[in-house]
């Protein structure tokens, strides 16, 4: 193989396969057929996904596609609401519990789907009496409590399109995207709870609101009770308002193709992206994902998303898909390590957690802070672990498995974005052997390919760019305001294609392993490898709980690894150079001599997101010697001061 025509090296093999239970797959949701299935008319699978949901009027078509545009169960009519909470208390589940409520200091609220409907319901009355309405646009910007997922079914429910705002954002942020989307109104809390203390939210509203826009209210959740300045005749105590609605309320219906909601996606450097996704599709494909992907078994499962209302992980997987299929869910407000770092474990064993769908953000930091604090609880009620937001290293997966799920639970890795709306690519848990690291296949009414540069799909034992090349019910329906950039960031790279950015490779058998962004492969002497495979490599080694690796400019080679890892609570290791020649010659034994780091620094954090993805650029700048780009993004900006030093002081040794 020529190096230099590749889109991307193949360099690691996994050998490792876990088949699914007897005991499990009898129970499954899913089966085997189900892709035979849905190969055999996509459009007429699609069809019956669709009806299990409630339609106020049946769809006349299936699916209008004109290139990038899609349509879904044109014609129809449907409202969010009714399909996530009415019809539970319709068929007689009032009285399930759909949220047991953990505040981070320990305050609980567990809401039935009676309580859920009639908060809902005074919600909506709420809204239509200030005067919003299906025309409007409603930024939400809370914690995560109960009243953000009312605020977001209230809105959905009179048809007004929300537009969730990660209450970590600053002032800034939320400013543009309120302007973008033009909202009229801002639904918020007067602060929350994060890492043992009280945050104030509502000062950065009134920050944010000094600059244009045609926002006439503030509705405000009393969440901590710290003081907070008014503006009359702006601000409006949620309390004050809802509390007095009546708690029925008859919803109307609205087009299949009706927004649902905006939610921005950050490019690294660019302008937010306001993708929106609409009701019928997207509904369809959150339910359907969940049912299967998740095994939920509304009557006996209790499952907890840990993604915050602010990702599109918390709208699909918190809100919609989990609350469509009728299930019950723990929901909690903080951070994992307070106010000790068992703390999840312990909430997994008080509310007997059987599914549980995280990061592997969340999973290298659990292992890197030890394995004492899982061990500590009891987490044998769990039956199912999920995985969503980056590729999951083989040995982060298998310590999930082992350390989280007892050998015991079969992991679904879930691939998919913001753009895609719901789970395009995992395993299906009962059906499918897994292997540690690889998202497996298309999902069944899903087409996925790795191509490479030309558009041609690779054979197996190739790496090139994942595409999606059949329109699918949940696709983004297109960036607010913004046509042009819609057919240009996701259809032009290959015309008429679907690519958002992502390098994959297929193994031998042909499951798909993700390899991180295409912006982050780096090029070696000519030859394309990409992060996540360096990556799983450093992270493969005992002593290593994280690594990030990026391509740092190289007289020699063009570009040279640079590495940076985490080590692992309570593992023994050898120290400075000694670890650092070991590790070298571990990642040339692991995957070749090509991928072996110019140079490895021992670091205590990594410059992530605050959806806890790598900031891979970041660390390029560090790497290269440059000053550290926008770093605005960051989850705690101190990081790459940090390693800044750290590196420059390993230099000094050097
Ligand atoms: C990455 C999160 C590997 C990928 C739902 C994608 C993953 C981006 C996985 C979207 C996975 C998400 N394996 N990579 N299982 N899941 N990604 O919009 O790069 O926050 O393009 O959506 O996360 O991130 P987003």
């Amino acid at each position: 193989m020529s190096g230099n025509s590749e889109s991307l090296e193949n360099l690691s093999t996994e050998n490792r396969s876990f088949p699914p239970s007897s005991a499990f797959a009898t129970q499954a949701n899913a089966s085997a057929d189900l892709y035979a299935h849905a190969d055999k008319d996509r459009l007429a699978f699609w069809d019956e996904q669709a009806s299990a949901l409630n339609w106020h009027k049946k769809w006349d078509k299936t699916l209008q596609w004109d290139s990038p545009f899609a349509q879904w169960f044109v014609g129809g009519q449907i409202n969010a609401s009714v399909n996530a909470v009415d019809r539970h208390v319709a068929e007689g589940n009032g009285d399930r519990i759909a949220f047991h409520f953990e505040g981070e200091p320990g305050d609980t609220r567990t809401i039935s789907y009676a309580q859920l409907l009639a908060d809902v319901s005074k919600a909506a009355n709420a809204l239509t009496e200030i005067g919003i309405n299906s025309e409007d646009r409603v930024a939400i910007y809370m914690p995560l409590i109960p009243e953000a997922i009312v605020a977001m079914l209230a809105c959905a429910r009179i048809g007004a399109i929300h537009s969730v705002v990660f209450g970590g954002f600053s002032a800034d942020a939320l400013l543009s995207r309120i302007q973008d989307a033009d909202a009229t109104l801002v639904i918020t809390a007067d602060g929350g709870f994060r890492k043992g203390a009280a945050f104030a939210l509502k000062p950065l509203v009134d920050e944010a609101l000094k600059g244009e826009t045609n926002v006439a209210n503030v509705l405000v959740v009393k969440r901590t009770g710290q003081e907070t300045a008014w503006n009359e005749g702006r601000d409006i105590w949620w309390h004050d308002l809802v509390n007095r609605q009546n708690p029925t309320h008859t919803p109307e219906f609205f087009d299949s193709e009706h927004p649902l909601f905006i939610l921005y996606t950050s490019g690294t450097t660019a302008k937010p992206k306001g993708i929106f996704h609409t009701i019928g599709g997207y509904l369809t494909q959150a339910a359907y994902t969940h049912k299967v992907v998740f095994d939920i078994k509304a009557e006996t499962d209790i499952y907890w998303c840990t993604a915050d209302v602010g990702w599109i992980t918390g709208h699909t997987y918190m809100v919609y898909g989990p609350l469509i299929n009728g299930c019950t869910q723990v929901i909690y407000e903080g951070t994992p390590d307070t106010p000790h770092k068992g703390r999840v474990f312990e909430v997994i064993e008080k509310y007997g957690v059987t599914i549980l769908y995280t990061a592997p953000t969340l999973i290298r930091t659990w292992m890197k802070w030890g394995d004492e604090f899982p061990n500590k609880f009891n987490l044998t009620t769990l039956r199912l672990l999920g995985s969503v937001g980056e590729p999951i290293n083989p040995e982060a997966w298998m310590w999930y498995r082992e350390v989280i799920g007892g050998n015991n639970c079969p992991i679904v890795d879930t691939w998919w974005q913001t753009e895609t709306g719901a789970i395009m690519i995992s395993p299906l848990p009962g059906v499918t052997a897994t292997k540690p690291g690889s998202a497996m296949r298309p999902l069944p009414g899903i087409s996925a390919k790795v191509v490479d540069d030309r558009g041609v799909e690779v054979g197996n034992g190739h790496g090139g760019f994942l595409i999606l090349d059949q329109p699918w019910p949940s696709m983004l329906r297109g960036i607010w305001g913004e046509t042009e950039r819609y057919k240009e960031t996701y259809w032009s790279r290959f015309p008429g294609i679907y690519f958002a950015g992502d390098g994959a490779k297929l193994d031998d058998d042909g499951a798909i392993w993700l390899m991180g962004r295409v912006d982050d492969v780096m090029n070696i002497s000519g030859h394309r490898i990409s992060t996540t495979e360096v990556e799983s490599a450093l992270v493969s080694y005992e002593a290593i709980a994280e690594a990030a690796v990026v391509g740092a400019a190289d007289e020699l080679t063009g570009q040279a690894i640079v590495a940076f890892v985490i080590l692992r609570g309570g593992t023994a290791h050898a120290d400075g150079d000694a670890l650092v020649k070991e590790l070298r010659n571990h990642v040339a034994k692991e995957i070749g001599a090509i991928a072996k780091p110019r140079q490895i620094m021992v670091v205590n954090e990594l410059p992530k997101t605050r959806s806890g993805k790598i900031m891979r650029r970041l660390l390029k700048d560090v790497a290269e010697n440059r000053a550290v780009g926008d770093a605005t993004t960051l989850a705690d900006p101190n990081v790459m001061k940090l390693i800044s030093e750290g590196l420059k002081s390993s230099k000094d040794e050097d």
